[in-house]
């Protein structure tokens, strides 16, 4: 039976751990690097835990280079069984900090990078007749979010793209399943970050206000209850239960805020979480 897993953008964060975490359940693991010279990130822990999984180099912004990837699974295991869309940038920033080549940037890697690994993998799963695809959104994909508007936009993207196409593949028997997490702290909040240039910019009107949001931030993922093995294990159910959800939420804070949303009437939860939010920024102290 086939079982191979491609995961994107596994050198690091959420990625590595689920790379690592599919390949101790059993999953044959195709993790992917976007720097090749990167690779040891995630072989390195993987030889620590005598696991076997294999890494490729993909560019998921690079339409050759994922059916080259898509193939050379093919080729190995004899078809392609699930896909966890991992791989993605972030952006920080106030909306008119954004420069118009930051944002198609994001939306680049996230949106198309996203639709393009999955077209490619479809092709393998169609004619089999199976195949799980997963896509890691955010809650920033239900809750939108100051100082992170574009990212926010592509996560509510690939919501949309996900939720629409899991009605479309289901007769060939192929399940779609949007994993949200909440707040972790990984790469993406260091190296990865992600801020925009104009965002740092002291003569900017919102400097203040980022640099707070910033500070802010920075002290949720500090304290944040959620860690990458949570999301691990919500993908690795959504690959391998019977029947998968469609959505998996990852994280205690995340399922407050939504069930709130959700369940405050007339906008009650906008007006008190956004207001506070606006509040706490543009407060001087
Ligand atoms: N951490 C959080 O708080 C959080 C919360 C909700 C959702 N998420 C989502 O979870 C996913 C993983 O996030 P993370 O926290 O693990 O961040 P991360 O550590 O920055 O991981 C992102 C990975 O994607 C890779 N990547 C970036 N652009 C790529 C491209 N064009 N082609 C291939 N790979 C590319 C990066 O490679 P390089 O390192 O080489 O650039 C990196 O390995 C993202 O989709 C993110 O939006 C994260």
């Amino acid at each position: 039976m086939v079982n191979s897993v491609l995961v994107t953008g596994a050198t690091t964060g959420l990625g590595r751990e689920t790379a690592l975490y599919l390949a101790e359940k059993g999953f044959q693991v195709y993790a992917t690097t976007l720097n090749p010279q990167d690779s040891d990130a995630i072989e390195a822990p993987a030889r620590k835990r005598n696991l076997n999984l294999q890494v490729l180099q993909l560019d998921i912004t690079d339409p050759e280079g994922i059916n080259d990837v898509m193939r050379t699974i093919y080729e190995q295991t004899g078809g392609i069984y699930g896909v966890v869309n991992n791989a993605g940038i972030g952006l920080r920033g106030y909306f008119e900090d954004l420069s118009e080549e930051e944002i198609r940037r994001v939306f680049e890697a996230n949106v198309f990078g996203t639709m393009a690994v999955t077209r490619a993998a479809l092709k393998y799963m169609r004619p089999a007749r199976q195949g799980r695809i997963v896509i890691i959104t955010s809650v920033g994909g239900k809750t939108g979010a100051l100082a992170v508007s574009a990212y926010c936009a592509t996560k509510f993207a690939q919501e949309g793209f996900g939720e629409s196409l899991a009605q479309e593949v289901l007769p060939f028997g192929i399940h779609v399943s949007l994993v949200e997490p909440a707040i972790i702290k990984t790469e993406r909040w260091g190296i990865n970050r992600g801020v925009a240039k104009g965002a740092l910019n002291p003569e900017s009107p919102y400097f203040e206000w980022f640099r707070e949001s910033e500070r802010l931030s920075d002290l949720l993922v500090k304290t944040s209850p959620t860690k990458p093995l949570d999301v691990a294990r919500a993908i690795h159910r959504a690959l391998s239960e019977k029947k998968p959800r469609l959505r998996y939420m990852v994280g205690s804070r995340a399922k407050l805020v939504f069930a709130l949303r959700r369940y405050l009437p007339g906008e009650l939860f906008e007006r008190i979480y956004f207001s506070y939010f606006i509040k706490k920024v543009t407060t001087r102290r």
